[in-house]
């Protein structure tokens, strides 16, 4: 392996808030340990085109509030197929980079563990994504964000659904993980999630016309994950239609993804950022450093990309019991 002297940064796939502030994390620790930074635009994208540019530490000033990434970001199909993954390496080896830092979710840590079996390159992941779904991290950057964004939304609903005691269904991102939905009702006093890691199991629907929407309450408000799982809002109010409710539908979309991250969300981006170089210096590869209790941890690629990340089942009991 070639001496560590040079280390290449990317943000790749959907943004989220508080990559920034791991960018400036990132960048401020390599050059405090005398070595050069080098950004690459548009996540893997940049990689394979050669957008690349040095970074100095004046590069990341005034960033740590701002959502999104200055780093741009894309999905990338070009490095899913060897050719792409050659023209990245090859760009690597030109630019002198001899480590690389991905910040990105699911999706990118997939690409960094492909691209690290097939070159001799270490990488290391920085777990962001709104959606908290990756295994080995008790919460990934932008998700404490993204909630409090929900909880925000669904408060301002919550004027409508109890003035005109409407029935409301909210969706929220968060692909195949039910995070975002559950402690997004927990924190915003709904009646329900709807979630897919649960959807599987039981029928929520039922359940909740069950026990009747309106046992004590003239208005409710459902969050539902849009996952295929779920059938989405959208999916859950014709249901509800056919059984003569007369539910409200409100996607939030990529208004969850934007806006300054929360003071959680940049100290969190900045021990990892910190930890992620340290863990290169330590001769680390092709992980991704998370926190757990607390504690920085490292988790292979493949098990951060592959374990599933429970979602802890009594979280949806309170909701159930603080429901009533
Ligand atoms: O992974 C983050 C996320 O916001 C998911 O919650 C959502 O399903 C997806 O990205 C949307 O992606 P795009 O912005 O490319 O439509």
């Amino acid at each position: 392996m070639h001496k560590l002297n040079c280390i290449g940064v990317l943000t790749s796939g959907g943004d989220a808030p508080g990559m920034n502030a791991a960018l400036r994390a990132v960048t401020r620790t390599a050059i405090f340990n005398n070595l050069q930074v080098k950004a690459i635009y548009r996540g893997y994208r940049g990689l394979i085109t050669g957008e690349i540019v040095p970074f100095q530490t004046e590069s990341v000033s005034n960033i740590i509030q701002r959502g999104g990434t200055i780093l741009k970001t894309a999905r990338c199909p070009e490095f899913q197929t060897p050719e792409g993954r050659r023209q990245a390496y090859d760009n690597l080896v030109r630019e002198g980079i001899n480590a690389l830092i991905v910040i990105g979710g699911n999706g990118t840590f997939t690409g960094a563990h492909i691209f690290s079996q097939e070159y001799e390159i270490p990488i290391v992941g920085i777990p962001g994504t709104i959606d908290n779904d990756l295994y080995g991290t008790d919460s990934t950057i932008g998700y404490d964000t993204a909630l409090n964004t929900i909880t925000d939304a669904v408060d301002k609903i919550r004027d409508t659904a109890s003035s005109l005691e409407r029935l409301f269904l909210v969706e929220v991102m968060g692909r195949d993980a039910g995070y975002l939905a559950l402690y997004g009702a927990i924190a915003s006093g709904a009646e329900s999630a709807i979630i897919p890691e649960i959807v599987t199991e039981e029928d929520q629907l039922e359940g909740l016309i069950q026990n009747g929407f309106r046992k004590t309450k003239n208005s409710s408000i459902v969050l539902v994950s849009e996952s295929e799982k779920t059938g989405g809002a959208f999916g859950i109010a014709a249901r509800l239609k056919e059984k003569g409710f007369t539910p409200h539908v409100t996607k939030l979309g990529h208004i969850q993804r934007g806006g300054s991250p929360s003071a959680i969300d940049r100290i969190l981006a900045s021990r990892i950022g910190v930890a992620a170089v340290d863990a290169l210096l330590d001769e680390q590869r092709n992980i991704m450093v998370g926190i757990v209790k607390d504690e920085i941890v490292h988790v292979p690629f493949n098990r951060a990309i592959k374990d599933k990340k429970p979602v802890e089942k009594y979280m949806f009991d309170v909701l159930r019991l603080l429901s009533i």
